[in-house]
Parts: C-alpha cells; sequence; structure tokens
C-alpha cells in the first residue's frame, strides 16, 4: 500500500548496524509510522515488526473467541510480558489499551520464513508463502501448517512515541 512504501526510510534509518545488534535491547522511535503500516526492524538477529492496526483490524482480532484459536494460550516463552501463561486475546496481545500497536517477532513458527504483513492471508494479518500459514489481526494462527501464534518479544514504553525492545 502506498502508506507503506513511506515507512521504508524510516526502516532503514532504524536498522541497528552490527554493534548495536549485540546489544540486548534497543529503543525504535515509531512516530513515523502510520496507522495501517508496519515497521520492521531486525532485533537479536531477527525481524521484529511493529504494526500500528487500523480500527478494522482491532475490531477483528477482539472478536474471535477462544475456542476458534489453533493455539489459544499464550506461554511466557511465546510472551515475555506477561509473568503468566495467558489467553490468546487480542487485547493480551497488544501494547496498548486501544489495541493499535502490536508487536511480534516476524519470524514464522512453523519453519521460520519471515511472513507477509499488510492484511494479507485469509485473516488479513500476515501469510507465510512458505508453506501456506495464515496468521489473523493479532498474529494469531488460524490456518496452514503453523502450530503457535507469532512470538511477542519483551517490550515497552519509553514515551508516546518510543518503544524499547528487550
Ligand atoms: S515456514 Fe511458514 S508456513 Fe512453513
Amino acid at each position: 500500500m502506498a502508506t507503506g512504501a513511506a515507512v521504508w526510510p524510516l526502516v532503514n534509518q532504524m536498522n541497528p548496524s552490527a554493534d548495536v545488534q549485540a546489544l540486548s535491547s534497543i529503543h525504535v522511535d515509531v512516530s513515523g509510522v502510520e496507522v495501517g503500516t508496519q515497521l520492521t526492524v531486525k532485533f537479536l538477529g531477527k525481524p521484529v515488526f511493529i504494526r500500528r492496526r487500523t480500527q478494522h483490524e482491532i475490531d477483528a482480532g477482539r472478536a474471535v473467541k477462544l475456542d476458534e484459536l489453533v493455539d489459544p494460550i499464550d506461554y511466557v516463552w511465546e510472551d515475555p510480558n506477561h509473568k503468566k501463561p495467558m489467553p490468546a486475546l487480542d487485547q493480551n496481545r497488544t501494547m496498548d489499551e486501544a489495541g493499535q500497536w502490536l508487536v511480534m517477532i516476524g519470524v514464522c513458527t512453523h519453519l521460520g520464513c519471515v511472513p507477509i504483513g499488510n492484511e494479507s492471508g485469509d485473516f488479513g494479518g500476515w501469510f507465510c508463502p512458505c508453506h501456506g500459514s495464515h496468521y489473523d489481526t493479532a498474529g494469531r494462527i488460524r490456518k496452514g501448517p503453523a502450530p503457535r501464534n507469532l512470538d511477542i518479544p519483551l517490550a515497552s514504553w519509553v514515551n508516546e512515541t518510543t518503544i524499547k525492545l528487550g
């Protein structure tokens, strides 16, 4: 989408250099991320998706019931932002109460390809072209061979426009 292209110059600036990648945490300026776009940064050698979701994506994610999910529990090793296993509800996976900000590790839980975003796949979230896994707008696996939801990295707000990973 057109707005996605505008985000890429920012991505290039944000891509940490080799020595920064060795650090256990990085700060990411998300002030340029428009609604309906995604910033991808590299953290600890993996792509991390920082998506600012549209209201449609939020509503779609929140309408899903736990019994519709292939992987209804996010364990602490899959989402270390919680101290105990959490139901994989949309609101448990986002950075803010309104549900606009979703931060996930961009590695398919099947065999590790990088899923395509921008409302892709049958569930309007991400689609992994390697073997056809469909993730919904909260990054939860809904169809295809991937066994688990996309993982969520340790992430927190430093201020209104900066997210700390790690
Ligand atoms: S690696 Fe994504 S579906 Fe196989």
